[in-house]
């Protein structure tokens, strides 16, 4: 049998499909369809699911690790944290009440078990507006415009993160944001320096996964692999920081799997919460993918002994990205 191919008919779920007569094992195989839309790293959906009765263990899958990008796992945790996010939001809009049990992942690929109830609680759920952001959201690679977010909307944004163990640094100071952009343009340059690096980009977007055509896809993966264009990555990523209004950072207590899941849930509610304010969010992973550039990131979110985990920009365009695509979610199914 053939692989499945990636797909945007993935996008189009009918809220009104969701099957509430029927068995909880069944309404979890309808919330999945919305935890598959979450954003990954190079979209390489990283992430495995096997329904019991009303349970789902959720797991990493290895073989869509990105080992030369993300040697520590780090973006492998997080995607996946993603994908439990949307899911949780899902589940509490057709209210059945989701519990996470987080496994720590060292010795199972399983990073948490997730348990539904249908006695539902909205006084405990998210904001119920997240719902339709799921299906809204997507990354922005644009530079964005001069507007600013006014301290609602970075208030609102900061309400969302509620676990005790993750914050969220939101930095607008111009100073800050500079140092933040300098340490981009380093990142670009030594990371498009390793073939290896640049090998498993291109497999990603000669796959298809990043949202090119056939054609574009083909031209992408060759450019990529052949040519090192870190000066040329540097200087355009360094500017897409200089135009955002805030620049965010995600920092953790504790450098473990299970942290890195919990920040990749924050994560994804704050841009869920950001698609609702037509707030436009790109994750920019560069600087964290080198140990010395992390460590100097940590120093410039002024987090202490926390550690960042996940850097992203927000701000303001008119441009639409459109979708990027996802296999279906059958073939995530354990
Ligand atoms: C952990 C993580 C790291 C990411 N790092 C980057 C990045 O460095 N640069 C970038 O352009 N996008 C980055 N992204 C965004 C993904 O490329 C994007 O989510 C994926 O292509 C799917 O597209 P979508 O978010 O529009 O649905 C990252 C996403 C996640 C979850």
């Amino acid at each position: 049998m053939s692989e499945p191919e990636l797909t945007r008919s993935v996008w189009e779920i009918d809220s009104n499909d969701y099957p509430a007569g029927a068995s909880m094992d069944e309404k979890i195989r309808f919330l999945l369809r919305y935890a598959i839309l979450a954003p990954s790293s190079h979209n390489s959906q990283p992430w495995r699911f096997r329904v019991l009765g009303n349970e789902v263990d959720i797991a990493v899958d290895e073989s869509r690790w990105l080992d030369a990008a993300d040697p520590t796992k780090r973006e492998l945790y997080i995607s996946v944290g993603c994908a439990i996010e949307n899911l949780c939001v899902a589940a509490e809009h057709f209210e059945v009440e989701p519990r996470v049990e987080y496994h720590d992942g060292t010795d199972t690929d399983t990073v948490a078990t997730v348990t539904f109830r249908d006695d539902s609680d909205p006084s405990t759920h998210r904001p119920s507006k997240l719902f339709d952001a799921i299906t809204e959201r997507s990354t922005s690679h644009e530079l964005f415009d001069e507007r600013r977010l006014d301290t609602a909307v970075q208030d609102e944004l900061g309400g969302v993160v509620t676990e005790d163990d993750v914050s969220l640094h939101l930095v607008d100071e111009p100073a800050v944001k500079q140092s933040i952009s300098e340490l981009q343009g380093k990142a670009d340059q030594l990371l498009m320096d390793d073939p290896e690096y640049r090998k498993e980009l291109g497999h990603w977007i000669g796959l298809g996964a990043l949202g090119s055509s056939w054609l574009m896809a083909r031209i992408g993966q060759a450019v990529v692999t052949h040519l090192d264009l870190g000066e040329r990555e540097a200087a355009k990523n360094s500017k897409l920081i200089e135009s955002a209004s805030l620049v965010a950072g995600l920092t953790t207590a504790s450098d473990d799997p299970t942290s890195q899941v919990k920040a990749g849930q924050v994560f994804e509610r704050v841009a869920l919460l950001a698609t609702t304010a037509d707030v436009a969010v790109h994750p920019m992973s560069q600087t964290l993918e080198r140990p010395e550039l992390r460590t100097r990131l940590q120093e410039l979110l002024d987090s202490g002994a926390d550690v960042p985990q996940h850097l992203f920009r927000m701000g303001y365009t008119d441009e639409d990205p459109g979708h990027t695509p996802r296999w279906p979610l059958e073939m995530f199914l354990a």
